[in-house]
């Protein structure tokens, strides 16, 4: 199966988001990833609701919706509602990530699980073959442009092992700090698809850097 690459919006033109859509859908880019904060889980706020049903028209790929909040379980209808596909949780934030998971996709969305730095694959052992993506957490979540925690590709050997000891047909997702010096090494270890956020959309050529990107991992 080929590689993907899913852009993160959080580094976009916030003044510009149809420039953003635009890069995406004219690029090799696979996914929108699109993240959420809500200033409790992460020290960070950025967007909602609203700004994921305004892009959305826009779109024709998929949207892998990343949320850094607590207590998620009191929008998953919401997201679904504005044009979430995938909808990501964190492991951290979750007291019955069981329950969770089971509610993502009784709204017909994949289900995701995102893993701060800290925490380790092995804790999701028994609850992997109900993950439709485990988002690997490769630098500590809240901000984009932070460097990448190189204890990750461990992390994801690991992940991969797991996944293909128990039969599940999760995907491995990267988040932070890729670029094109890390992204050949990622997949290599096993990782399925790659978040870029700065490296994409502060480049000189946004299009062509999403391009090259999807080269370099086939
Ligand atoms: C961090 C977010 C990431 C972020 C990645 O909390 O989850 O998706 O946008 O940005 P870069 O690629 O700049 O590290
Ligand atoms: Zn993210």
């Amino acid at each position: 199966m080929a590689h993907k690459i899913a852009p993160s919006i959080l580094a976009a033109d916030f003044s510009n988001l149809q420039s953003a859509c635009n890069i995406i859908e004219n690029s090799a880019a696979d996914w929108y990833h699109i993240d959420v904060m809500d200033g409790v889980f992460v020290p960070n706020i950025s967007f909602g609701m609203p700004v994921i049903k305004a892009i959305k028209p826009h779109a024709t790929k998929t949207f892998d919706v990343h949320l850094m909040i607590v207590d998620p379980d009191r929008y998953i209808k919401d997201f679904k509602a504005v044009g979430a596909d995938i909808l990501t949780v964190h492991y951290e934030a979750c007291n019955h990530l069981h329950r969770t998971l089971q509610a993502i996709k009784a709204e017909g969305m994949q289900a995701g699980v995102a893993l701060n730095p800290h925490t380790p694959v092995a804790l999701l052992e028994d609850v992997i073959m109900d993950i439709d993506l485990v988002c690997l957490m490769s630098v500590n979540p809240g901000f984009g442009g932070q460097s990448f925690i190189e204890q990750t590709y461990d992390k994801v050997r690991k992940l991969r092992r797991m996944i293909d000891e128990k039969g599940a047909s999760t995907l491995i997702e990267i988040d932070g700090g890729v670029t094109s010096a890390n992204a050949k090494q990622l997949t290599d270890a096993g990782a399925n698809v790659l978040v870029a956020g700065s490296f994409v959309f502060q480049s000189e050529n946004p299009i062509q850097t999403c391009n090259e990107l999807k080269d370099l991992v086939g």
